[in-house]
């Protein structure tokens, strides 16, 4: 399936219909899982399936009501932004999968760990964010519409706010950066957490690249290293839409001192167009 179709189909889903996931949904992610394991860097994330039942006491969450969910993926990553930026690029390359299945998912950044106590963390690993997966329920209860709403959760910053010449730091158009536009527009319709869009990218002409720095929009979010996994996702989205359209790079991180600082923002990594 094309991967814009999948990016476009994918959304939150806050009410789950109570059932397993069938076996042969199960084997799949798994599989792909096992395929999805090595990151930038060759970095490496073990992911597992974890199926709790609804006799179970439920995850408490700091935001949003979630219900009938039974089905989690989770794995563990350093303490640092770059592990968790990993992770969220090798997690939401899983969660687009899952899309494919037709299944539905929600990423949950405030969580309670113990919930998943069975899982060993190494000392300075941490769970950054975890992702709930299944099958819909039909209707979407009051809360799933409420959180939606109050997080204009459909809606996206416009390109005006997000993308930037890199010398000139003058907004990126559609048409000037060409044949990107589709993956800069797949960027801009990731998910992040609270929907902040903490994403900036900048179009570097002279290198032939594109930088990505994370602009802290909410501090809660940012303490908890929330941001740093909205990046990963926006990163795995720009990757995979730019393979789709043919064209080739890889994810590299320049030394900060030959990134020129901009504004508050915080350098991650950039795209080396091929
Ligand atoms: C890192 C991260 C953490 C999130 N944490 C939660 C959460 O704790 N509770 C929740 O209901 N939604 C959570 N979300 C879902 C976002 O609210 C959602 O992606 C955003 O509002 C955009 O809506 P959409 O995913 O339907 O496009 C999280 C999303 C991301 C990327």
């Amino acid at each position: 399936m094309d991967i814009i179709e999948i990016i476009k189909k994918r959304k939150s889903c806050r009410t789950y219909s109570h059932v397993a996931l069938k076996p042969a949904d199960k084997k799949n992610l798994e599989s792909f899982i096992i395929e999805d394991s090595k990151g930038i860097e060759n970095e490496v994330v073990n992911f597992r399936i974890i199926e709790k039942n609804d006799a179970d006491k439920q995850l408490k969450l700091d935001y949003g009501m979630i219900q009938g969910q039974n089905t989690y993926i989770l794995g563990t990553a350093k303490s640092t932004t770059a592990s968790r930026v990993n992770y969220a690029y090798l997690m939401e390359k899983v969660v687009l999968k899952a899309t494919e299945m037709n299944l539905s998912t929600c990423w949950i950044g405030a969580f309670d760990t113990t919930y998943f106590n069975d899982v060993f963390i190494e000392d300075g690993f941490d769970i950054p964010s975890i992702v709930i997966v299944g099958y819909s329920d039909d209707k979407p209860t009051y809360q799933d519409k409420f959180l939606r709403f109050s997080v204009s959760a459909s809606k996206r910053q416009s390109w005006d706010k997000l993308f930037f010449n890199y010398r000139s730091k003058t907004p990126l158009t559609p048409e000037y950066v060409k044949k990107y536009s589709d993956s800069l527009e797949m960027v801009r319709l990731a998910p992040s957490s609270g929907n902040t869009q903490p994403w900036r990218v900048f179009f570097d002409e002279t290198m032939n690249g594109f930088h990505f720095f994370k602009k802290s929009i909410n501090k809660r979010y940012e303490l908890r290293g929330m941001h740093d996994i909205d990046m990963g996702i926006a990163m795995s989205h720009f990757e995979l839409t730019s393979l789709q359209n043919g064209l080739a790079g890889r994810w590299l991180k320049h030394a900060k001192e030959n990134v020129d600082p901009i504004d508050d923002l915080q350098y991650i990594m950039t795209w080396e167009c091929e």
